[in-house]
């Protein structure tokens, strides 16, 4: 697969499908870290000569509004990057063709461009128009941070320096049992918080390490950390998805936000992610405390326990 980097960019239009929705029900923009990690790419296109059409969604399906339009974002790309030879086009899920994977959306977002780039790993386990059918129309590459999303976690996922311990937090079974049997192979211990911990399915595995006290049902409790950061001291590599208590809520975070500085001190490489694990990290400036931090939510979750993303396949396939 060839890299951005090989191409001449100079006066190329490049058509950029972005991490864009990073608006909470308020209109407010709540996550910076999603929003900055196209900007490399970005900057990389306008320095090297071309011009970036940015597009990507926020929200779901919906009719054109305000509150959710795209342009509330041109101030932050204004301020990030080094020239303003750049677009932003309206958020794409207002209009229904996005979804649909639709033929001709495709065809008019690819109108006019040289190339496009993936720089949207967190909807990329979507065939969605901007993500895999406009392959069809336009030499397609990856954007940077898309190919660090995947070094590290194939990194995790195949050739982790061991031991390699996986902490699994979170509320719904449903979503992360794939994860769980995936690194019920490949990881040493699986370390189980947030409300998974009364999980009774996970119960009774040699491998698996349920936090053995909590605090009001919402957070793991003290002893619970402590036996944690045995396994997170002797791990040469440690992966993170899910909090570990009702983050939202002030009086529960305690138990997340130690272990995450546990994984700090311990320098072991450690990669996290998952969306309700960014939006703690964010809030509580917790971000810089790891060697790696995915964007993807269900998309994490997806090319975790498969190995695929339907966008990543479609750019990989693709005559770029
Ligand atoms: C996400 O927030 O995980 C991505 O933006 C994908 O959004 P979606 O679940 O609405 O497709």
């Amino acid at each position: 697969m060839k890299s951005l980097r090989t191409i001449d960019l100079k006066d190329k239009k490049v058509l950029v499908r972005c991490d864009l929705d990073v608006v909470d029900d308020n209109g407010e923009i709540k996550e910076h870290f999603r929003l900055s990690s196209s900007i490399k790419t970005l900057n990389y296109i306008l320095e090297q000569g071309g011009f970036a059409y940015i597009c990507g969604h926020i929200g779901k399906t919906q009719e054109p509004n305000e509150k959710f339009s795209t342009k509330k974002l041109v101030s932050f790309f204004d301020k990030k990057l080094i020239n303003r030879n750049f677009e932003i086009l309206e958020n794409l899920r207002f209009d229904q063709r996005e979804e649909e994977n639709d033929e001709n959306f495709a065809k008019e977002l690819a109108e006019g461009k040289d190339l496009y780039v993936n720089e949207s790993f967190a909807t990329s386990h979507r065939s969605h128009a901007s993500i895999t059918k406009i392959t069809k129309y336009l030499p397609s590459f990856l954007g940077f941070h898309f190919e660090d999303e995947i070094e590290n976690l194939n990194y995790v996922l195949k050739d982790p320096k061991r031991p390699l311990t996986v902490i699994i937090g979170g509320a719904k079974i449903e979503s992360k049992k794939p994860t769980i049997e995936k690194f019920l192979n490949t990881a040493d211990f699986i370390l189980v918080g947030g409300k998974l911990m009364f999980e009774e399915s996970l119960k009774n595995n040699a491998k698996i390490i349920m936090a053995s006290d909590d605090i009001d049902g919402m957070d793991i409790g003290p002893k619970s950390v402590e036996e944690f950061q045995k396994y997170i001291f002797e791990s040469k590599t440690v992966f993170w998805s899910g909090p570990l208590g009702k983050v939202e809520d002030e009086n529960y975070r305690n138990g997340s936000i130690q272990i995450a500085d546990l994984i700090s001190k311990s320098g072991t490489y450690s990669v996290v992610g998952g969306g309700d694990t960014l939006a703690f990290l964010e809030k509580n400036n917790l971000i810089d405390k790891f060697s790696f931090v995915s964007v993807g939510g269900s998309a994490l979750l997806e090319y975790l326990s498969s190995g695929e993303l339907v966008g990543l396949t479609a750019v990989l396939n693709s005559n770029g």
